[in-house]
């Protein structure tokens, strides 16, 4: 399957998921990196390793960011779309459009902790294990099927910054996994509506 990775940042994720599609047996490709901010690092990184990139500004775009995105997905002619680290909230008909066919990665064992600030949360409610858990994507935040979760322990004296860069190290072994996952699934009938619908058009 063709897979756009959406960022807005960093993009070690986003890494991830370049680097694992290498393996001979990855089901999956990048086809495409782009985000919603042109001045995202991970956009350099992606070009550097020969990903086709497509900077697109929502700000300087305002409503016709999704429309512009929607074509790039179109020309790359991709199949799956993995956010990763993408810090706007999706409008309805987008996440309709692509229902079933989106996902992303949340640093928290959902449905616990949903949102920004996860980390500090865990330690205010001084749990003792946390985690990151990739999912579908539906218009309710943080709430789609969960598709893979992965545990991380809390140590004495975590503060939310050592806790998110343990808990990064587990979201890199488990976005390309899932991903993988779910890009070889054997059959899926809503895939194969749209692929109907967008012949029709
Ligand atoms: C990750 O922790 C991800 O779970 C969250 O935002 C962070 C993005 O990091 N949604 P990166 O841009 O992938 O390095």
């Amino acid at each position: 399957g063709r897979v756009a990775v959406l960022i807005s940042g960093r993009g070690s994720n986003m890494a991830a998921l370049i680097y694992a599609a290498r393996a001979n047996d990855c089901p999956y490709e990048v086809a495409l990196v782009s985000g919603d901010r042109p001045d995202a690092p991970g956009l350099a990184l992606a070009k550097a390793e020969g990903v086709e990139v497509t900077p697109l500004d929502a700000r300087a775009l305002g409503k016709g960011y999704w429309d512009e995105l929607q074509s790039a997905l179109d020309s790359a002619k991709v199949d799956l779309v993995a956010l990763a680290g993408f810090m706007r909230i999706i409008p309805d008909a987008f996440v309709d459009r692509w229902q079933g066919r989106m996902i992303n990665i949340h640093p928290s064992l959902l449905p616990r902790h949903k949102g920004l600030g996860s980390h500090a949360a865990v330690l205010a409610a001084g749990e003792d294990s946390t985690g990151a858990t990739v999912h579908l994507v539906t218009s309710d935040l943080d709430s789609g099927e969960t598709l893979g979760q992965v545990e991380v322990a809390v140590l004495d004296g975590d503060t939310p910054e050592t806790l998110a860069e343990r808990v990064l190290i587990a979201e890199h072994q488990l976005y390309p996994r899932v991903l993988a996952e779910y890009a070889a699934r054997p059959f899926d009938a809503g895939w194969i509506e749209a692929q109907v619908d967008r012949l029709a058009r």
